[in-house]
């Protein structure tokens, strides 16, 4: 486990773009890419270095970490139109280049499943891109997910409604009550990870999920059993370590 501690969130935010740019688009792995509020700024750098010197996207494949189930896939609350507007529109990437899991009218738990056979059936994931909840989550996978746990579908707390009901005013009654995630199994499956955090609101997270025996109760210290996971922080999140 490799923890590098930067100065500031711009500092982290450059070093991570860069390893996008590197992994994604010179190496052409497939790359998980979370969304949230930390990935967000990393993508909108990746964004600007593009148009200010364009690299070739033609090898680029990313795929989400995780979703809401049951609103539409261009609802901009949605993790796909997320990373449709964060990455594919900047960086001109065609719909291919992007998998997403797929709503079909099946149950959450199937569309969890078939969008991990998915990424299997492509080799896999090569890198992830993380952020961390400050309960330590990671993906969808709230404190006391089974570290074991594949790709699955969970009920999403009422927190996270209440987030999407301020962020993007959706209606509550519209508000999704499911979401797909990868599980902790699938995440240590990958052979790379880049966990980034900035900011105080998550240096009791950081804390935790590196100095506490790995518990299921913080999700991601299951990474401290990962055999290839960079740690990528500002000053504010390491805080405390
Ligand atoms: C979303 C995801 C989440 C976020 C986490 C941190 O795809 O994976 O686990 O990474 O909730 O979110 P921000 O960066 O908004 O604090």
């Amino acid at each position: 486990m490799k923890i590098e501690i930067l100065q500031t969130a711009a500092q982290v935010n450059a070093k991570a773009a860069w390893h996008f740019i590197r992994r994604a688009a010179f190496d052409g792995v497939l790359t998980g890419v979370a969304t949230g509020d930390t990935t967000r700024a990393v993508y909108a750098l990746v964004a600007a270095l593009y148009e200010t010197a364009p690299f070739d996207t033609s090898k680029i494949r990313i795929c989400a970490l995780d979703d809401y189930a049951g609103i539409e896939g261009d609802h901009p609350a949605s993790c796909s139109a997320r990373i449709r507007a964060q990455l594919q529109v900047p960086l001109h990437l065609r719909s291919e280049q992007l998998i997403l899991p797929e709503a079909f009218p099946g149950t959450p738990d199937a569309v969890a499943q078939a969008y991990e056979e998915r990424l299997t059936s492509l080799g896999g994931i090569q890198t992830q891109l993380l952020g961390i909840g400050a309960d330590a989550h990671l993906g969808f996978c709230r404190p006391g997910t089974p570290f074991c746990s594949p790709a699955h579908a969970v009920q999403l707390p009422e927190d996270t409604r209440q987030m999407l009901h301020r962020k993007y005013t959706l209606e509550i009654k519209k508000l999704p009550r499911c979401g797909v995630t990868l599980g902790l199994k699938s995440i240590m499956q990958i052979p790379e990870l880049l966990v980034i955090a900035t900011g105080t609101a998550k240096a009791r997270a950081v804390y935790d999920s590196l100095h506490h025996a790995p518990d299921e109760r913080i999700p991601a210290s299951i990474l401290q059993l990962h055999p290839n996971v960079t740690w990528l922080l500002d000053a504010e999140a390491a805080s405390l370590l």
